[in-house]
Protein backbone atom coordinates (compact mmCIF):
# COMPACT_ATOMS: atom_id res chain seq x y z
CA UNK A 1 0.00 0.00 0.00
CA UNK A 2 3.01 2.10 0.50
CA UNK A 3 4.18 1.79 -2.56
CA UNK A 4 0.99 2.32 -4.64
CA UNK A 5 0.66 5.86 -6.37
CA UNK A 6 -3.21 6.24 -5.73
CA UNK A 7 -4.22 8.53 -3.14
CA UNK A 8 -5.49 7.64 0.36
CA UNK A 9 -8.76 9.63 0.74
CA UNK A 10 -8.72 9.70 4.76
CA UNK A 11 -12.37 10.02 5.16
CA UNK A 12 -11.71 12.08 8.60
CA UNK A 13 -9.54 15.00 6.99
CA UNK A 14 -12.51 15.30 4.45
CA UNK A 15 -15.28 15.36 7.24
CA UNK A 16 -12.30 18.25 8.72
CA UNK A 17 -12.89 20.23 5.55
CA UNK A 18 -16.63 19.97 5.54
CA UNK A 19 -16.94 21.36 9.19
CA UNK A 20 -14.91 24.06 8.70
CA UNK A 21 -16.90 24.73 5.24
CA UNK A 22 -19.94 25.37 7.93
CA UNK A 23 -18.18 27.57 10.03
CA UNK A 24 -16.13 29.63 7.36
CA UNK A 25 -16.61 29.24 3.83
CA UNK A 26 -19.88 30.23 1.78
CA UNK A 27 -18.13 28.44 -1.47
CA UNK A 28 -20.64 26.00 -2.67
CA UNK A 29 -18.21 23.80 -4.06
CA UNK A 30 -15.73 23.82 -1.46
CA UNK A 31 -17.59 20.99 0.37
CA UNK A 32 -16.10 18.31 -2.51
CA UNK A 33 -12.77 19.35 -1.61
CA UNK A 34 -10.32 16.53 -0.26
CA UNK A 35 -7.21 15.37 1.23
CA UNK A 36 -5.43 13.47 -0.64
CA UNK A 37 -2.51 11.12 0.71
CA UNK A 38 0.56 9.96 -0.75
CA UNK A 39 3.79 7.98 0.21
CA UNK A 40 6.83 8.93 -1.59
CA UNK A 41 9.43 6.23 -0.83
CA UNK A 42 12.66 7.09 -1.97
CA UNK A 43 15.00 4.41 -2.98
CA UNK A 44 17.11 3.10 -5.26
CA UNK A 45 16.40 0.72 -8.31
CA UNK A 46 17.88 -0.33 -11.57
CA UNK A 47 16.66 0.35 -15.16
CA UNK A 48 18.30 -0.71 -18.39
CA UNK A 49 18.70 2.33 -21.13
CA UNK A 50 20.88 2.11 -24.09
CA UNK A 51 22.23 -0.94 -22.76
CA UNK A 52 23.72 0.66 -19.73
CA UNK A 53 22.08 -0.36 -16.36
CA UNK A 54 22.09 2.33 -13.90
CA UNK A 55 20.75 2.22 -10.00
CA UNK A 56 18.52 5.39 -10.15
CA UNK A 57 17.45 7.16 -7.22
CA UNK A 58 13.36 6.68 -7.73
CA UNK A 59 10.29 7.36 -5.89
CA UNK A 60 8.43 3.89 -5.05
CA UNK A 61 11.05 2.31 -7.43
CA UNK A 62 8.93 4.23 -10.45
CA UNK A 63 10.58 5.99 -13.62
CA UNK A 64 9.27 8.48 -14.15
CA UNK A 65 7.40 8.89 -11.02
CA UNK A 66 3.97 8.10 -9.94
CA UNK A 67 1.31 10.58 -10.89
CA UNK A 68 -0.05 13.14 -8.62
CA UNK A 69 -3.83 13.45 -8.63
CA UNK A 70 -6.04 16.31 -7.23
CA UNK A 71 -9.13 18.56 -8.05
CA UNK A 72 -8.47 22.13 -7.91
CA UNK A 73 -9.46 23.06 -4.15
CA UNK A 74 -8.03 19.90 -2.61
CA UNK A 75 -5.70 19.42 0.18
CA UNK A 76 -2.66 17.61 -0.85
CA UNK A 77 -0.30 15.08 1.87
CA UNK A 78 2.69 13.85 0.43
CA UNK A 79 5.32 12.09 3.15
CA UNK A 80 8.02 11.52 1.67
CA UNK A 81 10.37 9.24 3.00
CA UNK A 82 14.17 9.12 2.41
CA UNK A 83 15.98 5.19 2.01
CA UNK A 84 18.86 6.65 0.09
CA UNK A 85 22.18 7.79 0.48
CA UNK A 86 21.93 11.27 -0.69
CA UNK A 87 20.07 14.08 0.26
CA UNK A 88 16.19 14.75 -0.85
CA UNK A 89 14.15 17.55 -1.53
CA UNK A 90 10.89 17.48 -3.48
CA UNK A 91 9.09 20.63 -5.30
CA UNK A 92 5.57 21.06 -7.18
CA UNK A 93 6.75 23.04 -9.50
CA UNK A 94 4.26 25.70 -10.36
CA UNK A 95 1.52 25.32 -6.88
CA UNK A 96 1.05 28.80 -5.86
CA UNK A 97 1.65 27.34 -2.48
CA UNK A 98 -0.32 29.87 -0.58
CA UNK A 99 0.80 30.77 2.94
CA UNK A 100 2.26 27.32 2.84
CA UNK A 101 6.05 28.22 1.89
CA UNK A 102 7.51 25.37 4.25
CA UNK A 103 6.31 22.86 1.53
CA UNK A 104 7.47 24.61 -1.58
CA UNK A 105 10.85 22.33 -1.41
CA UNK A 106 14.05 23.88 -3.18
CA UNK A 107 16.88 22.83 -0.56
CA UNK A 108 18.27 25.46 1.45
CA UNK A 109 15.93 28.12 0.21
CA UNK A 110 12.32 26.89 2.09
CA UNK A 111 13.76 23.93 3.88
CA UNK A 112 17.00 21.99 4.78
CA UNK A 113 17.19 18.50 2.99
CA UNK A 114 15.60 15.45 3.99
CA UNK A 115 18.62 13.30 5.14
CA UNK A 116 18.46 9.39 4.92
CA UNK A 117 16.45 7.60 6.74
CA UNK A 118 14.33 10.88 7.23
CA UNK A 119 10.89 11.34 6.45
CA UNK A 120 8.76 14.93 5.78
CA UNK A 121 5.40 15.46 4.70
CA UNK A 122 4.29 17.93 2.49
CA UNK A 123 1.20 19.66 2.95
CA UNK A 124 -0.78 22.03 1.06
CA UNK A 125 -3.93 23.42 -1.01
CA UNK A 126 -4.27 23.41 -4.63
CA UNK A 127 -5.97 27.04 -4.89
CA UNK A 128 -7.04 28.30 -8.28
CA UNK A 129 -5.39 26.39 -10.47
CA UNK A 130 -6.27 23.56 -12.79
CA UNK A 131 -4.36 21.47 -16.05
CA UNK A 132 -0.68 20.25 -15.90
CA UNK A 133 2.38 20.89 -13.25
CA UNK A 134 4.92 18.35 -12.44
CA UNK A 135 6.92 17.96 -9.09
CA UNK A 136 10.45 17.27 -9.16
CA UNK A 137 13.81 17.01 -6.63
CA UNK A 138 15.30 20.20 -6.07
CA UNK A 139 18.80 19.64 -4.98
CA UNK A 140 21.78 19.51 -7.20
CA UNK A 141 20.74 17.33 -10.59
CA UNK A 142 18.54 14.62 -8.89
CA UNK A 143 15.78 15.58 -10.91
CA UNK A 144 17.56 13.62 -13.93
CA UNK A 145 15.06 10.23 -12.43
CA UNK A 146 13.17 12.07 -9.52
CA UNK A 147 9.73 13.20 -11.47
CA UNK A 148 6.75 13.04 -12.11
CA UNK A 149 3.26 15.02 -13.34
CA UNK A 150 0.98 16.98 -10.92
CA UNK A 151 -3.01 16.77 -12.70
CA UNK A 152 -5.16 18.79 -11.27
CA UNK A 153 -8.94 18.35 -12.42
CA UNK A 154 -11.30 20.88 -12.22
CA UNK A 155 -13.75 20.87 -9.21
CA UNK A 156 -16.22 18.71 -9.47
CA UNK A 157 -19.37 19.34 -11.65
CA UNK A 158 -17.03 22.01 -13.48
CA UNK A 159 -15.73 21.56 -17.02
CA UNK A 160 -12.70 21.76 -19.12
CA UNK A 161 -13.27 25.31 -21.33
CA UNK A 162 -13.15 23.06 -24.44
CA UNK A 163 -14.30 19.81 -25.13
CA UNK A 164 -14.01 16.61 -22.71
CA UNK A 165 -11.28 15.07 -24.41
CA UNK A 166 -11.68 10.78 -24.72
CA UNK A 167 -8.71 10.27 -23.06
CA UNK A 168 -5.75 12.48 -21.15
CA UNK A 169 -2.74 10.82 -21.23
CA UNK A 170 0.93 12.69 -19.41
CA UNK A 171 3.67 12.74 -22.03
CA UNK A 172 6.75 13.80 -19.89
CA UNK A 173 10.01 14.56 -21.38
CA UNK A 174 13.52 13.54 -19.53
CA UNK A 175 17.01 13.37 -20.11
CA UNK A 176 19.03 9.93 -19.93
CA UNK A 177 22.25 9.27 -18.74
CA UNK A 178 24.82 6.80 -19.44
CA UNK A 179 26.46 7.94 -16.20
CA UNK A 180 25.77 9.50 -12.76
CA UNK A 181 24.39 12.78 -13.65
CA UNK A 182 25.53 13.58 -9.86
CA UNK A 183 28.83 12.76 -10.86
CA UNK A 184 28.48 14.96 -14.35
CA UNK A 185 27.44 18.34 -12.47
CA UNK A 186 30.45 17.67 -9.55
CA UNK A 187 33.24 17.37 -12.16
CA UNK A 188 31.78 20.28 -14.51
CA UNK A 189 32.21 22.43 -10.91
CA UNK A 190 35.49 20.98 -9.90
CA UNK A 191 36.69 22.01 -13.04
CA UNK A 192 35.09 24.70 -14.21
CA UNK A 193 34.15 23.55 -17.70
CA UNK A 194 30.58 22.88 -19.09
CA UNK A 195 28.94 19.49 -18.51
CA UNK A 196 28.87 16.60 -20.72
CA UNK A 197 25.89 16.14 -22.31
CA UNK A 198 22.99 13.65 -21.90
CA UNK A 199 22.64 10.16 -23.77
CA UNK A 200 19.42 10.78 -24.80
CA UNK A 201 16.15 11.75 -24.59
CA UNK A 202 13.30 9.84 -23.06
CA UNK A 203 9.46 10.45 -23.80
CA UNK A 204 7.65 8.72 -20.48
CA UNK A 205 10.86 7.49 -19.43
CA UNK A 206 11.67 6.03 -22.96
CA UNK A 207 14.42 6.70 -25.46
CA UNK A 208 12.98 5.13 -28.38
CA UNK A 209 14.12 3.62 -31.88
CA UNK A 210 16.53 6.70 -33.07
CA UNK A 211 19.35 5.37 -30.13
CA UNK A 212 21.57 2.65 -30.38
CA UNK A 213 20.13 -1.09 -28.11
CA UNK A 214 17.06 0.82 -27.59
CA UNK A 215 14.01 0.05 -30.22
CA UNK A 216 12.66 -1.87 -27.45
CA UNK A 217 12.37 1.37 -25.09
CA UNK A 218 9.60 2.82 -27.54
CA UNK A 219 6.53 4.48 -26.17
CA UNK A 220 3.68 3.82 -28.02
CA UNK A 221 0.60 5.82 -27.89
CA UNK A 222 -2.50 3.61 -28.61
CA UNK A 223 -5.23 5.69 -29.96
CA UNK A 224 -8.51 4.77 -31.85
CA UNK A 225 -9.49 6.98 -34.78
CA UNK A 226 -12.06 9.99 -34.48
CA UNK A 227 -11.48 10.69 -31.15
CA UNK A 228 -9.90 13.80 -28.95
CA UNK A 229 -6.71 13.10 -26.56
CA UNK A 230 -6.15 16.04 -24.21
CA UNK A 231 -2.05 15.16 -23.96
CA UNK A 232 -0.82 16.53 -20.86
CA UNK A 233 3.27 18.12 -22.15
CA UNK A 234 5.87 18.23 -18.93
CA UNK A 235 9.50 18.51 -19.47
CA UNK A 236 11.32 17.68 -16.85
CA UNK A 237 14.84 17.74 -19.25
CA UNK A 238 17.91 18.87 -16.95
CA UNK A 239 19.51 20.93 -19.41
CA UNK A 240 17.37 21.31 -22.66
CA UNK A 241 14.15 23.00 -24.28
CA UNK A 242 12.81 20.35 -26.23
CA UNK A 243 10.14 20.73 -30.08
CA UNK A 244 7.64 18.47 -30.32
CA UNK A 245 5.95 17.47 -33.08
CA UNK A 246 3.66 14.59 -34.22
CA UNK A 247 3.90 13.60 -37.76
CA UNK A 248 0.62 14.54 -39.66
CA UNK A 249 -1.09 16.08 -36.59
CA UNK A 250 -1.88 19.16 -35.68
CA UNK A 251 -1.88 19.88 -31.96
CA UNK A 252 -4.35 22.74 -30.35
CA UNK A 253 -3.10 24.34 -27.28
CA UNK A 254 -5.33 24.80 -24.69
CA UNK A 255 -3.43 25.59 -21.19
CA UNK A 256 0.12 26.44 -20.23
CA UNK A 257 1.42 26.21 -16.56
CA UNK A 258 -2.11 24.62 -15.26
CA UNK A 259 -3.96 28.49 -16.66
CA UNK A 260 -6.51 27.91 -19.80
CA UNK A 261 -4.65 30.06 -22.59
CA UNK A 262 -6.98 30.77 -25.84
CA UNK A 263 -6.44 27.86 -28.25
CA UNK A 264 -4.29 27.93 -31.26
CA UNK A 265 -3.22 25.17 -33.69
CA UNK A 266 0.42 24.15 -34.46
CA UNK A 267 2.42 21.58 -35.83
CA UNK A 268 5.45 21.68 -33.77
CA UNK A 269 5.80 23.39 -30.53
CA UNK A 270 8.59 24.06 -27.87
CA UNK A 271 8.36 23.28 -24.86
CA UNK A 272 11.06 24.16 -21.82
CA UNK A 273 12.15 22.16 -18.95
CA UNK A 274 9.68 23.54 -16.11
CA UNK A 275 6.90 24.31 -18.41
CA UNK A 276 3.81 21.88 -18.56
CA UNK A 277 1.26 22.07 -21.47
CA UNK A 278 -2.10 20.60 -22.44
CA UNK A 279 -2.47 20.19 -25.86
CA UNK A 280 -5.72 18.01 -27.49
CA UNK A 281 -4.98 15.86 -30.49
CA UNK A 282 -7.60 14.75 -32.67
CA UNK A 283 -7.22 11.87 -34.13
CA UNK A 284 -8.01 10.68 -38.14
CA UNK A 285 -11.51 9.86 -38.88
CA UNK A 286 -10.70 6.49 -39.90
CA UNK A 287 -8.13 4.33 -39.56
CA UNK A 288 -4.79 5.05 -41.75
CA UNK A 289 -2.47 3.02 -42.97
CA UNK A 290 0.44 4.41 -41.22
CA UNK A 291 1.78 5.13 -37.81
CA UNK A 292 2.87 8.36 -36.96
CA UNK A 293 6.40 9.07 -34.84
CA UNK A 294 6.23 11.62 -32.02
CA UNK A 295 9.93 13.20 -31.93
CA UNK A 296 11.24 15.54 -29.37
CA UNK A 297 14.82 16.90 -30.02
CA UNK A 298 16.76 20.16 -28.66
CA UNK A 299 16.24 23.64 -29.15
CA UNK A 300 19.70 25.02 -28.50
CA UNK A 301 21.00 28.63 -29.03
CA UNK A 302 24.37 29.02 -26.70
CA UNK A 303 28.10 28.29 -27.78
CA UNK A 304 29.25 24.33 -26.48
CA UNK A 305 28.26 21.15 -26.75
CA UNK A 306 24.30 19.66 -26.29
CA UNK A 307 22.87 16.46 -26.77
CA UNK A 308 21.81 17.00 -30.75
CA UNK A 309 19.60 13.74 -30.52
CA UNK A 310 15.87 12.71 -31.13
CA UNK A 311 13.47 10.66 -29.31
CA UNK A 312 10.90 9.17 -30.69
CA UNK A 313 7.55 7.49 -29.63
CA UNK A 314 5.15 6.23 -32.02
CA UNK A 315 1.39 7.00 -32.45
CA UNK A 316 -0.47 3.73 -33.14
CA UNK A 317 -3.85 3.73 -34.15
CA UNK A 318 -5.05 0.24 -32.55
CA UNK A 319 -6.93 -1.27 -36.17
CA UNK A 320 -8.82 -4.13 -36.16
CA UNK A 321 -6.74 -6.56 -38.30
CA UNK A 322 -3.66 -6.21 -36.15
CA UNK A 323 -1.16 -7.62 -38.92
CA UNK A 324 -0.55 -5.05 -41.15
CA UNK A 325 2.55 -3.76 -41.24
CA UNK A 326 2.07 0.13 -41.94
CA UNK A 327 4.76 2.76 -42.90
CA UNK A 328 6.53 4.94 -40.31
CA UNK A 329 5.64 8.79 -41.23
CA UNK A 330 8.42 11.24 -39.56
CA UNK A 331 7.89 14.33 -38.49
CA UNK A 332 10.70 17.21 -39.38
CA UNK A 333 11.67 19.04 -36.78
CA UNK A 334 13.10 22.65 -36.77
CA UNK A 335 16.89 23.18 -36.92
CA UNK A 336 18.05 23.28 -33.21
CA UNK A 337 18.81 27.02 -33.41
CA UNK A 338 15.46 27.81 -34.85
CA UNK A 339 15.46 31.32 -32.22
CA UNK A 340 12.75 33.04 -34.65
CA UNK A 341 10.43 29.95 -34.77
CA UNK A 342 10.71 30.19 -31.20
CA UNK A 343 9.61 33.50 -30.67
CA UNK A 344 6.91 33.46 -33.45
CA UNK A 345 5.77 30.64 -30.90
CA UNK A 346 5.69 31.67 -27.72
CA UNK A 347 3.97 34.79 -29.17
CA UNK A 348 0.76 32.81 -29.81
CA UNK A 349 0.20 32.30 -25.59
CA UNK A 350 -2.77 34.23 -24.54
CA UNK A 351 -4.64 33.92 -21.46
CA UNK A 352 -8.47 32.87 -22.13
CA UNK A 353 -9.07 36.27 -19.91
CA UNK A 354 -13.15 34.92 -20.09
CA UNK A 355 -15.51 36.13 -17.29
CA UNK A 356 -14.70 32.57 -15.73
CA UNK A 357 -11.06 32.57 -16.08
CA UNK A 358 -10.28 36.12 -16.27
CA UNK A 359 -6.81 37.44 -16.47
CA UNK A 360 -5.55 39.55 -13.21
CA UNK A 361 -2.94 41.52 -15.14
CA UNK A 362 -1.61 44.08 -12.95
CA UNK A 363 -2.42 47.48 -14.34
CA UNK A 364 -0.25 49.70 -11.92
CA UNK A 365 2.93 49.22 -10.72
CA UNK A 366 4.47 49.79 -7.32
CA UNK A 367 8.26 48.42 -8.15
CA UNK A 368 10.24 48.41 -11.38
CA UNK A 369 13.49 45.55 -11.19
CA UNK A 370 15.72 44.91 -14.27
CA UNK A 371 17.83 42.01 -14.11
CA UNK A 372 20.44 40.88 -16.42
CA UNK A 373 20.42 36.76 -16.51
CA UNK A 374 23.54 35.50 -18.24
CA UNK A 375 26.63 33.34 -18.00
CA UNK A 376 29.89 34.66 -17.05
CA UNK A 377 33.14 33.55 -15.13
CA UNK A 378 34.53 32.90 -12.01
CA UNK A 379 38.52 32.49 -11.17
CA UNK A 380 39.98 29.31 -10.59
CA UNK A 381 41.56 28.49 -6.98
CA UNK A 382 45.20 28.91 -6.43
CA UNK A 383 47.56 26.19 -7.65
CA UNK A 384 44.74 24.45 -9.89
CA UNK A 385 43.88 24.48 -13.75
CA UNK A 386 40.58 25.01 -14.88
CA UNK A 387 38.70 24.05 -17.94
CA UNK A 388 36.35 27.01 -18.52
CA UNK A 389 36.11 29.90 -21.07
CA UNK A 390 39.27 32.40 -21.47
CA UNK A 391 42.18 30.22 -20.48
CA UNK A 392 42.15 29.35 -16.89
CA UNK A 393 38.50 30.85 -15.64
CA UNK A 394 35.38 28.38 -14.06
CA UNK A 395 32.19 28.73 -15.77
CA UNK A 396 29.76 31.04 -14.03
CA UNK A 397 26.31 32.10 -14.27
CA UNK A 398 24.51 35.13 -13.02
CA UNK A 399 21.68 37.99 -12.18
CA UNK A 400 22.79 41.09 -12.39
CA UNK A 401 26.21 39.56 -11.95
CA UNK A 402 25.54 38.03 -8.68
CA UNK A 403 26.33 34.62 -8.78
CA UNK A 404 23.96 33.30 -6.10
CA UNK A 405 25.73 31.18 -3.66
CA UNK A 406 23.33 28.52 -1.70
CA UNK A 407 23.28 29.04 1.83
CA UNK A 408 23.80 26.17 4.40
CA UNK A 409 20.51 26.77 6.56
CA UNK A 410 17.56 27.34 4.76
CA UNK A 411 16.36 30.87 4.09
CA UNK A 412 12.82 30.65 4.92
CA UNK A 413 14.12 29.35 8.68
CA UNK A 414 16.43 32.26 8.92
CA UNK A 415 13.61 34.55 7.67
CA UNK A 416 11.18 33.47 9.82
CA UNK A 417 13.46 33.45 13.14
CA UNK A 418 14.87 36.39 12.40
CA UNK A 419 18.21 35.40 11.63
CA UNK A 420 19.71 36.44 8.55
CA UNK A 421 22.79 37.17 9.87
CA UNK A 422 25.67 34.91 8.21
CA UNK A 423 22.57 33.56 5.91
CA UNK A 424 22.01 36.15 3.26
CA UNK A 425 21.62 39.40 3.12
CA UNK A 426 18.67 42.05 1.61
CA UNK A 427 20.74 44.15 -1.10
CA UNK A 428 20.30 41.95 -3.99
CA UNK A 429 20.55 44.96 -6.83
CA UNK A 430 17.29 46.11 -8.54
CA UNK A 431 19.30 47.10 -11.72
CA UNK A 432 22.97 46.45 -12.96
CA UNK A 433 25.86 48.14 -10.84
CA UNK A 434 27.25 48.90 -14.14
CA UNK A 435 25.03 48.82 -17.18
CA UNK A 436 26.36 47.60 -20.62
CA UNK A 437 25.36 47.11 -24.31
CA UNK A 438 24.14 43.44 -22.65
CA UNK A 439 23.75 42.08 -26.02
CA UNK A 440 26.30 43.87 -28.06
CA UNK A 441 29.94 42.94 -27.38
CA UNK A 442 30.76 41.33 -24.40
CA UNK A 443 32.81 43.73 -21.52
CA UNK A 444 36.06 42.79 -21.36
CA UNK A 445 35.57 41.48 -17.49
CA UNK A 446 33.35 38.91 -17.41
CA UNK A 447 34.05 38.02 -14.21
CA UNK A 448 30.81 37.71 -11.55
CA UNK A 449 30.46 38.84 -8.13
CA UNK A 450 29.24 36.13 -5.60
CA UNK A 451 26.41 36.55 -2.62
CA UNK A 452 23.19 34.95 -1.14
CA UNK A 453 21.36 38.25 -2.24
CA UNK A 454 17.60 38.72 -1.39
CA UNK A 455 14.62 41.62 -2.76
CA UNK A 456 12.27 41.96 0.27
CA UNK A 457 9.63 43.11 -0.79
CA UNK A 458 6.16 44.21 1.24
CA UNK A 459 2.84 42.35 0.90
CA UNK A 460 0.82 43.09 -2.42
CA UNK A 461 3.86 44.74 -3.83
CA UNK A 462 3.28 44.71 -7.50
CA UNK A 463 6.59 44.23 -9.16
CA UNK A 464 7.00 44.40 -13.12
CA UNK A 465 10.71 42.87 -14.04
CA UNK A 466 12.57 43.03 -17.31
CA UNK A 467 14.63 39.73 -17.66
CA UNK A 468 17.23 41.12 -20.25
CA UNK A 469 19.56 38.27 -21.35
CA UNK A 470 23.85 39.13 -21.86
CA UNK A 471 25.73 38.16 -24.79
CA UNK A 472 28.74 36.92 -22.50
CA UNK A 473 30.02 33.89 -23.23
CA UNK A 474 27.46 33.79 -26.36
CA UNK A 475 23.52 34.97 -26.18
CA UNK A 476 21.68 31.72 -25.36
CA UNK A 477 18.00 31.05 -23.60
CA UNK A 478 17.13 31.17 -20.26
CA UNK A 479 14.05 29.71 -19.20
CA UNK A 480 13.28 31.73 -15.97
CA UNK A 481 10.99 29.94 -12.96
CA UNK A 482 9.28 31.81 -10.23
CA UNK A 483 8.61 29.85 -7.08
CA UNK A 484 5.13 31.02 -5.53
CA UNK A 485 3.70 32.54 -8.06
CA UNK A 486 2.47 33.07 -11.86
CA UNK A 487 3.91 36.44 -13.50
CA UNK A 488 1.93 37.73 -16.96
CA UNK A 489 4.66 37.96 -19.94
CA UNK A 490 3.51 41.59 -20.98
CA UNK A 491 6.83 42.18 -23.36
CA UNK A 492 9.26 40.36 -25.01
CA UNK A 493 11.51 41.60 -27.66
CA UNK A 494 15.41 40.86 -29.24
CA UNK A 495 18.27 43.41 -28.45
CA UNK A 496 18.20 45.32 -25.39
CA UNK A 497 15.09 46.55 -23.33
CA UNK A 498 13.96 50.05 -24.10
CA UNK A 499 12.59 51.60 -21.39
CA UNK A 500 11.41 54.49 -23.43
CA UNK A 501 9.90 52.91 -26.33
CA UNK A 502 9.25 48.96 -25.07
CA UNK A 503 6.19 49.24 -22.57
CA UNK A 504 3.85 50.70 -25.11
CA UNK A 505 4.00 47.14 -26.63
CA UNK A 506 2.78 45.88 -23.59
CA UNK A 507 -0.05 43.34 -23.18
CA UNK A 508 -2.03 44.38 -20.39
CA UNK A 509 -5.33 42.73 -21.72
CA UNK A 510 -4.47 39.03 -22.20
CA UNK A 511 -0.84 38.19 -22.11
CA UNK A 512 -0.09 34.83 -20.65
CA UNK A 513 0.04 33.80 -17.70
CA UNK A 514 2.80 31.18 -16.54
CA UNK A 515 5.52 30.08 -14.05
CA UNK A 516 8.15 29.44 -16.11
CA UNK A 517 9.32 31.66 -19.39
CA UNK A 518 11.75 31.88 -21.49
CA UNK A 519 14.53 35.16 -21.71
CA UNK A 520 15.05 35.39 -25.62
CA UNK A 521 18.49 34.46 -26.72
CA UNK A 522 19.72 37.57 -27.40
CA UNK A 523 16.65 39.56 -26.25
CA UNK A 524 14.58 40.53 -22.94
CA UNK A 525 11.04 39.65 -21.31
CA UNK A 526 8.89 41.85 -19.26
CA UNK A 527 6.55 39.73 -16.72
CA UNK A 528 4.38 41.52 -13.68
CA UNK A 529 3.09 39.67 -10.75
CA UNK A 530 1.40 41.04 -7.34
CA UNK A 531 3.51 39.90 -4.29
CA UNK A 532 0.30 38.47 -2.59
CA UNK A 533 2.15 35.20 -1.11
CA UNK A 534 4.19 35.70 2.08
CA UNK A 535 7.28 33.99 2.52
CA UNK A 536 10.91 33.08 0.50
CA UNK A 537 10.57 32.76 -3.39
CA UNK A 538 13.40 31.13 -5.50
CA UNK A 539 13.75 32.41 -9.29
CA UNK A 540 16.40 30.96 -11.05
CA UNK A 541 17.09 29.53 -14.67
CA UNK A 542 15.34 25.75 -15.10
CA UNK A 543 18.58 24.91 -17.16
CA UNK A 544 20.13 22.65 -14.30
CA UNK A 545 23.49 24.00 -15.31
CA UNK A 546 23.05 27.59 -14.88
CA UNK A 547 21.02 27.21 -12.12
CA UNK A 548 23.81 25.17 -10.41
CA UNK A 549 26.31 27.85 -12.16
CA UNK A 550 24.41 30.24 -10.02
CA UNK A 551 21.63 32.15 -12.28
CA UNK A 552 19.74 32.24 -9.11
CA UNK A 553 18.05 34.41 -6.48
CA UNK A 554 15.22 34.93 -4.09
CA UNK A 555 12.54 37.24 -3.06
CA UNK A 556 11.18 37.46 0.08
CA UNK A 557 7.48 38.44 0.89
CA UNK A 558 6.37 39.91 3.64
CA UNK A 559 3.62 39.13 5.99
CA UNK A 560 0.38 40.96 5.04
CA UNK A 561 -2.25 42.51 7.87
CA UNK A 562 -4.85 39.67 7.56
CA UNK A 563 -3.97 36.27 9.55
CA UNK A 564 -4.83 34.53 6.15
CA UNK A 565 -1.74 36.58 4.82
CA UNK A 566 0.85 35.73 7.05
CA UNK A 567 3.10 32.62 6.81
CA UNK A 568 2.22 29.89 9.46
CA UNK A 569 5.19 28.83 11.80
CA UNK A 570 7.34 25.89 10.53
CA UNK A 571 5.59 22.14 10.40
CA UNK A 572 7.13 20.15 13.59
CA UNK A 573 8.80 17.73 11.18
CA UNK A 574 10.76 20.13 8.77
CA UNK A 575 13.82 18.88 7.73
CA UNK A 576 17.18 20.26 10.53
CA UNK A 577 19.82 20.97 9.04
CU1 LIG B 1 11.06 23.31 -11.23
CU2 LIG B 1 13.01 25.75 -8.64
O1 LIG B 1 12.11 24.47 -9.95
Amino acid sequence: MANSPRPIILPSMAALQLFSFFICSSVPDFAAALTRQYTFNIKYQNFTRLCHTRSLVTVNGQFPGPRLVAREGDRVLVTVVNHVAENITIHWHGVRQLTSGWADGPAYVTQCPIQTGQAYTYNFTITGQRGTLLWHAHLSWLRSSLYGPIIILPKLNESYPFKKPYKEIPILFGEWFNVDPEAVIAQALQTGAGPNVSDAYTINGLPGPLYNCSAKDTYKLKVKPGKTYLLRLINAALNDELFFSIANHTLTVVEADAVYVKPFDVDTLLISPGQTTNVLLKTKPHFPNATFFMLAGPYFSGQGTFDNSTTAGVLVYKHPSSNNHFPSLKPTLPPFNATAFVANFTMKFRSLASAKFPANVPQIVDRRFFFTVGLGTSPCPKNTTCQGPNNNTKFSASINNVSFVLPSLALLQSYFFGQSNGVFTSDFPQNPATPFNYTGAPPNNTMVSNGTKTVVLTFNTSVELVLQGTSILGAESHPLHLHGFNFFVVGQGFGNYDPNKDPSTFNLADPVERNTAGVPAGGWIAIRFLADNPGVWFMHCHLDIHTSWGLRMAWIVLDGPQPNQKLPPPPSDLPKC
